[in-house]
C-alpha cells in the first residue's frame, strides 16, 4: 500500500509517495537523495542513521516514513547549509572522525545531546530535571553511547562535544 507524505528536509518541503513499509532512512536516501544519514546496521544499533526530527535526535532506520508525515528533519547536510555548525567545526578541530561513515550521525546526535542538556533532560547518569545538566565526560559518553564508531574516534568526538557544550 502506498501513501503520500510531505517532509521538510533541511528546510525544503518534499512530497513523495511511499510504500507504507518504507523506512524514513530509505525514503531520505533512496527517494530524496539525502545521503548524509548513513545505513550502518539497519537495526537501530549503531546510530549512523541519526537525524534531528522535530528538534530531537532520532534514528531513521527503524522509523516508518509514513508515520512522520509533516515532520521537520534536519540532517548533517542541513546543519552545514550556510556554514558549518559549531559541532561540525569542533569535530574538525579535534579529529572527531577517521573514515567519516559514522560522523553525520555523531554530529546530529551531539547537537541533540547539547540541546537536551540545556533543557534539563535526564539521562542514566544524571536525573536532574531542574535547569541545565552539566555535561561531564561520563555524561557525554552515556548520552552519545548510541552512536558507534568503528574507527574508534571516541576521544576526538568526546573532546568536540565537550568544547561545544562549553566546558
Ligand atoms: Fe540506524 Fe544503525 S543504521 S541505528
Ligand atoms: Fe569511521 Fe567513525 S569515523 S566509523
Amino acid at each position: 500500500m502506498d501513501a503520500d507524505i510531505t517532509l521538510t528536509v533541511d528546510g525544503r518541503s518534499r512530497t513523495l509517495k511511499v510504500d507504507t513499509r518504507t523506512t524514513l532512512l530509505d525514503a531520505l536516501r533512496e527517494r530524496l537523495a539525502v545521503t548524509s544519514p548513513k545505513k550502518g546496521c539497519d537495526h537501530g544499533q549503531c546510530g549512523s542513521c541519526t537525524v534531528l526530527l522535530d528538534g530531537r535526535r532520532h534514528l531513521t532506520c527503524l522509523a516508518l516514513a509514513v508515520a512522520y508525515d509533516g515532520a521537520e528533519i534536519v540532517t548533517a547536510d542541513g546543519l552545514a547549509a550556510d556554514r558549518l555548525d559549531p559541532v561540525q567545526e569542533a569535530f574538525l578541530e579535534h579529529d572527531g572522525f577517521q573514515c567519516g561513515y559514522c560522523t553525520p550521525g555523531q554530529v546530529c546526535s551531539a547537537v541533540g545531546v547539547i540541546d537536551e542538556a540545556k533543557q534539563g533532560h535526564p539521562s542514566h547518569v544524571t536525573d536532574d530535571l531542574e535547569g541545565d545538566v552539566e555535561l561531564s565526560d561520563d555524561e557525554i559518553r552515556e548520552r552519545m553511547s548510541g552512536n558507534l564508531c568503528r574507527c574508534g574516534a571516541y576521544a576526538g568526538i568526546l573532546a568536540a562535544v565537550r568544547q561545544v557544550a562549553g566546558r
